[in-house]
Order: C-alpha cells, then sequence, then structure tokens
C-alpha cells in the first residue's frame, strides 16, 4: 500500500497575503486522520514563511531547483537552499519549465540527483502533449522521459515521487479518461520497479492535470493512483483540502 500524497503546485502565484490559506489548511488537516501526505509548493519566495506557519501535518516544497548547491548562477535557487528554508520536496521537470526555460531531461535528472544530496524529496513530472497522444505515442514518450529523467538512488534517499501530467490537460479543464490515466500509471510503475526493484513499488505515482473536487475522487480510484499534483485547485485551502479529503476514504 502506497501511502497516498496532495501536493499543490501553486506555480507563480501567491503573496504573503496568500498564507492564510496554509491557516485553513492546518485546521482542516488537523481533523483528518492522518492516512495521506499533505504538500504545498509556493513560489520560493515563500517557502521559508510558508514553512513557519504549517503544522507538522503540511510538508512545504520547492518548483524547482538548480543542479548546484551554490555558485554564481543569478536568479538560481539551489536544493540545498530551500531544505534550509524549511522545504522537503522539489518539483522537478515540470513542462511548464521543460518549455519555459528549456529544461532538458539530463538537466531534470541532475536536479533530482542534487535535490536528494539535499535530502528532498523529487517529484519528477512526466507527461505527453497533444500531439504525442493523439499519434499514440503516449507510452513510448512517457517511458522514454522517465528513463532520461530518473536519478540514481541511494540506500538513504529520502525518496521519490513520480507525477504523470499529460502536458494538454494542465490547466484546460480537459482529463484523459480513467482507462488512459490507469495504462500511464501501471507503464510508470513498471520502469520504476525496473529502475530500482522492490523500492519502486512504494513510491508515490501523483496524476496532475486539471484536478478538482468535482474529479479527484474517480481519478483516486484508478489503480497505481497515489495522489495529485494540483494546481489551479490548490489556491484555496477549501477545494485542496476537499481533495485531500477524498484521499483519506
Ligand atoms: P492544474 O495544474 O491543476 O492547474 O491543471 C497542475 C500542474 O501543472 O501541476
Amino acid at each position: 500500500m502506497v501511502r497516498p500524497l496532495i501536493a499543490g503546485n501553486w506555480k507563480m502565484n501567491g503573496l504573503k497575503s496568500a498564507l492564510a490559506e496554509v491557516e485553513a489548511v492546518n485546521t482542516a488537516l488537523a481533523d483528518y486522520p492522518d492516512k495521506a501526505d499533505c504538500l504545498i509548493c509556493p513560489p520560493a519566495t515563500l517557502v521559508a514563511a510558508m514553512a513557519t506557519k504549517a503544522s507538522a501535518r503540511l510538508k512545504v516544497g520547492g518548483q524547482y531547483c538548480h543542479n548546484k548547491s551554490s555558485g554564481a548562477h543569478t536568479g538560481d535557487i539551489s536544493a540545498e537552499m530551500l531544505a534550509d528554508a524549511g522545504a522537503s520536496y522539489v518539483i522537478v521537470g515540470h513542462s511548464e519549465r521543460r518549455d519555459d526555460h528549456a529544461e532538458r531531461s539530463a538537466f531534470v535528472k541532475s536536479q533530482a540527483k542534487a535535490a536528494l544530496q539535499a535530502g528532498l524529496i523529487p517529484i519528477v513530472c512526466v507527461g505527453e502533449d497533444y500531439q504525442q497522444r493523439a499519434k499514440g505515442e503516449t507510452a513510448e514518450v512517457i517511458e522514454r522521459v522517465m528513463r532520461k529523467s530518473l536519478p540514481e538512488l541511494s540506500e538513504n534517499a529520502p525518496g521519490l515521487v513520480v507525477a504523470y501530467e499529460p502536458k494538454w490537460a494542465i490547466g484546460t479543464g480537459e482529463i484523459p479518461t480513467m482507462a488512459e490515466i490507469g495504462e500511464v500509471h501501471a507503464l510508470i510503475r513498471r520502469v520504476l520497479i525496473d529502475a530500482y526493484g522492490e523500492v519502486g513499488r512504494s513510491m508515490p505515482i501523483l496524476y496532475g492535470g486539471s484536478m478538482k473536487p468535482g474529479n479527484a475522487a474517480e481519478i483516486l480510484a484508478v489503480p497505481e493512483v497515489n495522489g495529485g499534483l494540483i494546481g489551479g485547485a490548490s489556491l484555496k485551502a477549501a477545494d485542496f483540502m476537499a481533495i485531500y479529503e477524498t484521499a483519506i476514504q
């Protein structure tokens, strides 16, 4: 049994005033049994403040990290800095980063490695675009990108999470069918076991892309879906907690 993870990705949203949502999440989590992990990845400017406000049940993560721990990289942030600010996870290889900043899988792999070395759990994102799905290339793309993006794991690694995020479903309100999600998650599980052996069975595989309170129950019931990476619906505590509630049913 894989412990579920409900992760919010705030993307480039949130000023200090948004930290009020953390109070609401803390309060809601206190009422729920501790049967799923809960994480918010705010913009880097809010990581330290959020980590101070978050209860022990709410984890905080970054949305990106450089592959070096320090140095002459203006505007960048390292995994070590995120850990120092109170983060315990970091998203790597999100399709928006791959597109906006030309981050290739080899770089994503090195980011994941840097995250692990800093004691952070990387959330490695993979997903096909609309044309790849239309051409029947989804499985090939997912496996190829995973094999290039997954880091080696040492025995004391803090963990690893994979997020399946079809690009065409992100922020669009469109989602794959449950059968399509199930097929990709089963493939991701097979690749994880192939890459890491037994430990690959217990790594959470998240679905991301237009997950909302209204579709979360159906998606989270699909075999090998162990949680969600939620963008838009994570910005308001009420929606985010409605999804969390679904995960602990
Ligand atoms: P969305 O974003 O929930 O707004 O579609 C998900 C993501 O990109 O992580």
